[in-house]
């Protein structure tokens, strides 16, 4: 059989829970933390003949979301040898440069292109169709560099849909899998632990997981929390079911 990899769900604020975490406990923080982008959104646009646009409007993004609060605690918590990767956006950059440039030793970020955003129906700007990740890290940090040309920080992928995207709860910013697991596989290794102080309906758990890494991960709202353990629980199930049938042919009658 094979071993489930740890794993810890916790409902609650990040801000208080997070202190339970020990010291250099944690290989990499994967996160995508609230954007404070509440207070410039104009919320779903209307349509006629299909349901609303999501325009990423949820009252936790109307929250102040300050990265300098989280640097102690991360720090903290990572391990000398610990990756940061947290998704932000172009109001937040500088406010996370300022804070974390000073006491890492490289601070970079990526862009993820999203090839089908949400339309700008007036047409009178661009398509909000990048966002960006904030990555930091210290020499010795764990990096799988693949070949020159598989290392620019871009990655280009439509926004989470189709069955992978959870309908109950709808989650307005669920993150595609495919984005969290190239993150995953350039950070860390199989047996590393991930944590996600703001996990949503649990993408980060269901991708680390998936890949042989541990995973620790807190969520606020009770409806997105229990969907994210759901999720995750089910996730694992299935794996266990495929790594079985691998295992033990299924033999013809
Ligand atoms: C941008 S979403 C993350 C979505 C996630 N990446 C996914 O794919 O489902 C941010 C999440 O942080 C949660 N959140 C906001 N403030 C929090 C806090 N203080 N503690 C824990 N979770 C918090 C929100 O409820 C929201 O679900």
């Amino acid at each position: 059989m094979t071993e489930t990899p740890y794993f810890d769900l916790q409902q609650g604020d990040s801000r208080e829970l997070i202190k339970s975490i020990p010291d250099a406990s944690i290989d990499m923080i994967l996160t995508d933390p609230p954007y404070n982008l509440g207070k410039y959104s104009t919320g779903n646009i209307k349509m006629d003949w299909r349901k609303d646009f999501n325009n990423d409007l949820a009252e936790w993004d109307q929250l102040d979301f300050d990265p300098a609060f989280w640097l102690p605690e991360f720090q903290r918590i990572l391990k000398p040898t610990g990756n940061i990767f947290a998704f932000t956006s172009y109001n937040l950059l500088g406010k996370w440069h300022e804070a974390f440039d000073p006491v890492f030793d490289t601070f970079q970020f990526m862009v993820w292109h999203k090839t089908n955003p949400a339309p700008k129906l007036r047409k009178a700007g661009f398509l909000n169709s990048c966002e960006l990740i904030v990555c930091c890290w210290n020499k010795g940090h764990t990096w799988n560099f693949g070949k020159q040309s598989e290392m620019h920080n871009f990655i280009e992928t439509p926004i989470c849909m189709g069955r992978e995207r959870l309908k109950d709860p709808m989650h307005p910013t669920q993150k595609p899998l495919k984005v969290l697991r190239r993150l995953l596989e350039l950070a860390t290794v199989p047996g590393q632990r991930v944590f996600d102080p703001f996990m949503g309906v649990g993408s980060t758990g269901v991708a680390a997981l998936g890949m042989g890494r541990e995973f620790v991960g807190i969520e606020l709202e009770q409806n997105y929390f229990e969907a994210a353990k759901k999720r995750i629980e089910t996730s694992i199930t299935q794996q266990e079911l495929f790594a079985a049938e691998e295992r033990e042919p299924i033999e013809a009658e």
